[in-house]
């Protein structure tokens, strides 16, 4: 019915056009007063193009209003046939802007059976509650046209109300306690309510209309538990309950009397616990089938597989386990989603599975999927999307996937595959994860045509060959990880010229010449990963036109350049990795400008450095000079959260080569430790109190260590060894609390080890090749007059390997947990250089106890 009537109103304004008569006399007649209301209420308004941004049509139906028309065809204005009164509103989308007084003349309105004024821009606007006297109101939409405040307690007058919507920002409106319980209750016809983002706060009540047939309240702050009743209303047809944390779920185990009605049921972010019952599969008119909660638990029950209706199935992120089976029911499904689980067994079920016509996307990421992709699939002709990330899955990569004719997004990244990655049949890839697998071969001609890629992430396999310059014809692309492969040749120089790149990382490969790549002006990256190749040459003075570069790591290569000082005006320059290269020179930047500003990590070790410690440089570090304690949340360097993409980076810190998965914004470092450089250290480092590392080791730096470290609050390890610092240790430096490694070996300090607190955890590694140290952990006793030296730190040059460091470890209850977590790391990062390097190098054993476990991901 009411279907027909708003076509019989669409293509009335047709019919007056074409007969002025037929027109006035089909028109009943808008009284006048009503006609002025309307008029008064449309110059309450401006028309603004951007008041209905939300809406895909938009039309400001006010602005044909006109006093010498009968109101009841204005646009938007529908009237009673036969007393002529306005009994419908519909403005929605209709571009109007400015305050809706609480005295609106709208009010005057009192016949108004429909109103509806979603999508404008109504913001600042209380709901008046003279919305309540709309007695005869069946249907009212407020959504999306930013009123504020609270929503009055007169809506609950409006008893024959059958449609409420209303939607607002995260916390724009508001009930008072019980409010709504109240409305509830009293629209005792309500058929359907769509709340979105008002914060309800509150229960929502045993009793309400029977008649519901639309449930949606995302974003509510409801709490307390959903009343069984709205499974078993029996016209109920959808039923959404989003990001409601504090609302909890039960699902009846019996027959829900709801079954045969509900089309939609979509829980995500409320606290639906246990298992999905057998009941589930009486819904058998289910298109949509959405339980995202993190918190059920159990297998995938037979009877689920009997909903064949079903269109989206989405049980992302429960604890679901077992495996899956008989999907040949499904149909009609387009959307398969049960990511982030436990599901194990194979994908075989997807070989004999002729009836998945109709899948666009198949999303089995997160979880512990074995074996093989079936290689003989026919039938998934339509599919957009798969994802099966972060499983165990092995074999080669079947055809059949890279001859998906309409692929946009392919993500088998984190599992065992091998062989060749295959040229596409698809044109339409948008995203492409294929890393930490072992696939091999050169990367695919068909791979760098696709002209809607954003996305190429193929490190951590064993790719080879050399990267095309056709790669620059993906001028959308915005990250691409090649990093972790044996890919050789030349970096092409049009890299730089891509304009929409962030993220550009091909550490880890072999790499060679010299980086003549020119970065164009304009360019987005934010991050520049040359890392680990065998480059030469200088650092690209083009550089300089990367106004929003936040990494650059050239750090494992052969460079041989001067310190380039000039990288400092990059305002937001975090990390600069130019670690194990050649550079050479003195490390100096001019006195005044504003140069490394945003600075956190800074690692310029085994070079070859020479002159003094860069006071002035050290002077710059604005961002080391603040303390940035861990507030709860954790921000990453760099981190957009794009496409899985995370800055992993090489640090030397507490005596280890650790590789970080992401970089903590906390983590301060300077690392100038394997250079030649010379003179005394500053003591304006005692300025820098973000620091949490600071290696200036395997230097010739002399004089005393500045008693101004002790106000390096933070710092967590401290390595001066191999110098030819003299004096003794400051006292002060009892105040480290945070230090856990200490490393002042191989000096030429002199009189008592400090006493107390961390420094009664440090054993003589940390102090040994001192000759005129004494004190505890040293057996030279601090204080007594026999001088006797005793056999120093015996049997600690033997024993060198894991097992020491185990035993280090052993001794100190937590420190283990820690242990355990970064050769979890180490493991999950295949990155396993530690190990041999504390073969190799005595002094980088573990030193001392590990205090606090911090997790870095
Ligand atoms: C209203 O309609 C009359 C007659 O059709 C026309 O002359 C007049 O310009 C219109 N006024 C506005 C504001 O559109
Ligand atoms: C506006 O209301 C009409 C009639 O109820 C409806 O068909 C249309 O979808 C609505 N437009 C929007 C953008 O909500
Ligand atoms: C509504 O109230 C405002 C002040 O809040 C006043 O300026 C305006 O004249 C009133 N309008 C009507 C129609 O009463
Ligand atoms: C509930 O609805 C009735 C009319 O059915 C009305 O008289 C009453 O005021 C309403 N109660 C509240 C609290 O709105
Ligand atoms: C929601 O409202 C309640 C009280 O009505 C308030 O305590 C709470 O802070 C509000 N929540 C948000 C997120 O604003
Ligand atoms: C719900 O409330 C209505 C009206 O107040 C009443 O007639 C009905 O019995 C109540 N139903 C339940 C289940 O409490
Ligand atoms: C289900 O519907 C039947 C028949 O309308 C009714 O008798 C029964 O009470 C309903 N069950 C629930 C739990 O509402
Ligand atoms: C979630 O549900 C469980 C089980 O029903 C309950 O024990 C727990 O208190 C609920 N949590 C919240 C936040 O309501
Ligand atoms: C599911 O389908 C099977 C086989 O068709 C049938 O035996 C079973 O009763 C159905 N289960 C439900 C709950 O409808
Ligand atoms: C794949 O993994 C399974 C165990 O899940 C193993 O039996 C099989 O040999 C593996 N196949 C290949 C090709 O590695
Ligand atoms: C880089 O440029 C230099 C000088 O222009 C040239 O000799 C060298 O071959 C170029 N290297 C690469 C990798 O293009």
């Amino acid at each position: 019915m009411g279907y027909v009537k708003l076509v019989f109103f669409m293509i009335f304004p047709f019919l007056c056009q074409l007969s002025l008569s037929f027109c006035s006399s089909l028109s009943p007649l808008c009284p006048k007063d009503q006609a002025l209301a309307l008029l008064q209420f449309k110059h309450m308004f401006t028309i603004s193009p951007y008041a209905s941004a939300h809406c895909e049509f938009s039309h400001p139906k006010t602005l044909s209003w006109n006093k010498s028309i009968n109101c009841c065809s204005w646009d938007g204005v529908y009237c009673d046939e036969t007393t002529g009164h306005v009994i419908e509103l519909n403005l929605n989308c209709s571009k109007l802007q400015g305050k809706f007084q609480a005295n609106s003349s709208l009010f005057q309105l009192s016949n108004l059976k429909r109103l509806d004024l979603s999508y404008n821009d109504f913001s600042g606007s209380l709901i008046s509650p003279k919305f309540g006297e709309f007695s005869s109101l069946i249907h009212l939409d407020l959504s999306g046209s930013d009123f504020t405040g609270l929503i009055p307690v007169e809506i609950s007058h409006l008893s024959k109300l059958q449609v409420l919507s209303i939607q607002s920002y995260p916390d724009g409106l508001r009930f008072k306690p019980h409010n709504f319980e109240l409305l509830l209750k009293n629209l005792t016809q309500l058929r359907e309510l769509y709340f979105y983002g008002v914060n309800i706060s509150s229960t929502i009540p045993l009793n309400f209309s029977s008649y519901l047939t639309a449930l949606q309240l995302p974003l509510t702050q409801l709490y307390g538990v959903l009343p069984k009743r709205v499974f078993h209303l029996s016209n109920l047809e959808s039923l959404a309950l989003l990001d409601i944390p504090q609302l909890t779920v039960r699902f009846p185990t019996t027959k829900w009397n709801s079954s045969a009605s509900l089309q939609m049921l979509r829980l995500y972010k409320v606290n639906a616990t246990g298992r999905i019952r057998e009941s589930f599969g009486h819904l058998t008119s289910l298109r949509n089938l959405s339980i995202v909660s993190c918190n059920l638990s159990g297998s995938i029950p037979k009877p689920l597989w009997n909903l064949t209706n079903i269109e989206e199935l989405n049980l992302d992120c429960n604890h679901l386990e077992g495996p899956i089976s008989d999907l040949f029911r499904f149909g009609k499904l387009s959307r398969l989603s049960l990511g982030n689980n436990n599901l194990d067994g194979q994908l075989e079920f997807l070989s004999f599975n002729r009836s998945l016509t109709q899948l666009q996307f198949l999303y089995f990421s997160f979880n512990s999927l074995t074996g093989p992709i079936p290689s003989n699939v026919s039938g998934m002709q339509n599919l957009q999307s798969l994802s099966l990330s972060s499983n165990h899955l092995n074999g080669t990569i079947p055809s059949w996937i890279f001859s998906l004719p309409s692929l946009t997004g392919l993500e088998l990244s984190d599992n065992h595959f091998s062989g060749n990655i295959q040229e596409f049949k698809s044109k339409t890839l948008d995203t492409v994860s294929l890393k930490q697998n072992q696939l091999q071969g050169p990367i695919p001609k068909s791979l760098l045509n696709q002209r809607d890629l954003y996305s190429l992430l193929l490190s951590h396999n064993n790719l080879s060959g050399q990267i095309a310059s056709t790669i620059c014809n993906l001028n959308i692309l915005q990250v691409l990880d090649l990093g972790s492969n044996n890919l050789e040749g030349t970096i092409p120089l049009c890299l730089g010229e891509m304009s929409g790149l962030w993220v550009l990382d091909l550490s880890n490969n072999s790499l060679s010449g010299t980086i003549n790549t020119t970065f164009s002006i304009g360019n987005k990256l934010g991050v520049i990963k040359f890392d680990g190749n065998k480059l030469e040459g200088k650092v690209p003075q083009s550089l300089i036109n990367c106004p929003f570069l936040e990494v650059l790591d050239l750090g494992n290569n052969e460079l041989s350049d001067t310190f380039p000082k000039w990288l400092g005006a990059l305002p937001e320059l975090q990390i600069l990795n130019l670690r194990s290269n050649k550079f050479f020179g003195p490390i100096k930047v001019s006195r005044t400008d504003n140069l490394f500003a945003q600075i956190r990590v800074i690692d310029l070790s085994s070079n070859g450095f020479s002159g003094h410690l860069p006071v002035s440089l050290f002077k710059k570090f604005e961002s080391m000079k603040i303390t940035s304690e861990n507030s709860g949340t954790r921000e990453y360097v760099g981190d957009t959260g794009l496409y899985y993409y995370t800055i992993s980076l090489i640090v030397t810190t507490k005596g280890l080569d650790l590789e970080l998965p992401r970089v903590l914004t906390t983590e301060i470092i300077i690392n100038l430790s394997r250079n030649k450089l010379e003179g005394h250290i500053p003591s304006i480092i005692g300025d820098l109190i973000g620091l949490r590392t600071l290696n200036l080791s395997h230097n010739r730096l002399e004089g005393d260590i500045p008693a101004s470290l002790h106000q390096l609050s933070v710092l967590e390890s401290l390595d001066l060894s191999s110098n030819k610092i003299s004096g003794e240790i400051p006292q002060q430096l009892v105040s480290l609390t945070s230090l856990e490694v200490l490393n002042l070996s191989h000096n030429h300090l002199v009189g008592c080890i400090p006493k107390g607190k961390q420094f009664d955890t440090f054993e003589n590694t940390s102090y040994q090749g001192n000759d005129e140290l004494r004190g505890l952990p040293l057996s030279k006793d601090c204080g007594s007059d026999d001088g006797v030296p005793q056999g120093l730190g015996q049997g600690e040059e033997g024993d060198s390997s894991m097992v020491s460091w185990q035993a280090v470890l052993m001794g100190y209850g937590c420190g283990l947990v820690i242990g355990l977590s970064i050769i979890y790391i180490m493991l999950s990062t295949q990155y396993p250089v530690w190990f041999s390097r504390m073969d190799v190098e005595l002094e980088h054993k573990i030193l001392t106890r590990i205090k606090r476990h911090k997790k870095r991901y």
